[in-house]
């Protein structure tokens, strides 16, 4: 089976991640998950910004968590990308849509948005959210995501298989608070090296699914079939190379991260 093409913030080669536009043109190239990170605004509400500060992605500058909503809400958060596509190749490729003139496109996304972009895409997409240092806030970022989730009906599918939403973290501490306020929600433990006691392929009971990233599978490929020995699948993350591509098809990883859905599954059906 191939493996499921998670859009890495949106079609972020192409567009401004963690735009809507990113996440619109993902869908456009039928990418079957999208990734996001969350970030608490000074005034507690959960946005899709993946640094600290936003002067990489937006025309102002500051840390997000000082920032409110409202003050967020007036930056543009796509001309600092590119958004025409790289080639002719792509042109022909890749239904690309109109420029995302509109700032509307543009614009700082909340959770709230893109969980409502969520529920008007094909039913079996998920989205698999991040959260981002969730130490400073001691919870926090857990507790309101669970609470927003659950507004949006979304905390308690009926498997996890089926479950729309996805919840990721580096930290354990976090994944295992969204275990405890959200038993039925699948968990995904990101590792950027392999932690003492999981090269074998186990997991602590309050993850489900093994997040590593593609340098460690490059080191050990076979940590996926291990992993699949004791019941997890396996989510990569950022696959962009064409070897990448083929490493993560031959391992078996399940659920494939990367920053251009459209080339990625090019590849992986010509292969
Ligand atoms: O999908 C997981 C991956 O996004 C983790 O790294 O820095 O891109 O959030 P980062
Ligand atoms: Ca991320």
């Amino acid at each position: 089976m191939r493996p499921e093409i998670v859009a890495h913030r949106g079609a972020s080669e192409h567009r401004a991640e963690h735009t809507r536009a990113a996440y619109e043109l993902a869908l456009q190239q039928g990418a079957d998950g999208l990734e996001c990170d969350i970030r608490l605004t000074r005034d507690g509400h959960l946005v899709c910004v993946h640094d600290r500060t936003v002067n990489r992605t937006s025309t102002g500058r500051g840390v997000v968590s000082t920032l409110t909503l409202a003050k967020l809400a007036e930056l543009d958060f796509g001309q600092w990308h590119h958004e025409l596509p790289e080639s002719a190749d792509d042109l022909m490729h890749e239904p690309i849509g109109q420029p995302s003139a509109d700032l509307r496109e543009r614009g700082l996304l909340t959770l709230d948005d893109l969980l409502g972009l969520l529920k008007d895409s094909p039913k079996h997409v998920k989205l698999f959210i991040e959260t981002k240092h969730p130490v400073r806030y001691t919870g926090l970022v857990e507790a309101k995501l669970v609470a927003q989730l659950r507004r949006h009906g979304l905390s308690t599918p009926v498997s996890k298989e089926e479950s729309r939403v996805v919840v990721m973290s580096f930290s354990r501490m976090a994944v295992r608070r969204v275990r405890q306020q959200a038993p039925k929600l699948p968990t995904v433990l990101l590792l950027d090296r392999f932690q003492p006691g999981l090269r074998g392929g186990a997991l602590p009971d309050w993850a489900d699914i093994t997040g590593p990233g593609v340098h460690l599978l490059r080191e050990d490929p076979d940590y996926v079939a291990r992993c699949a020995e004791q019941g997890h699948d396996t989510y990569c993350w950022t696959v962009d190379e064409p070897a990448d591509i083929d490493l993560c098809r031959r391992a078996g990883v399940r659920y494939l991260a990367t920053n251009a859905p459209a080339h990625t599954r090019r590849h992986l059906e010509s292969g």
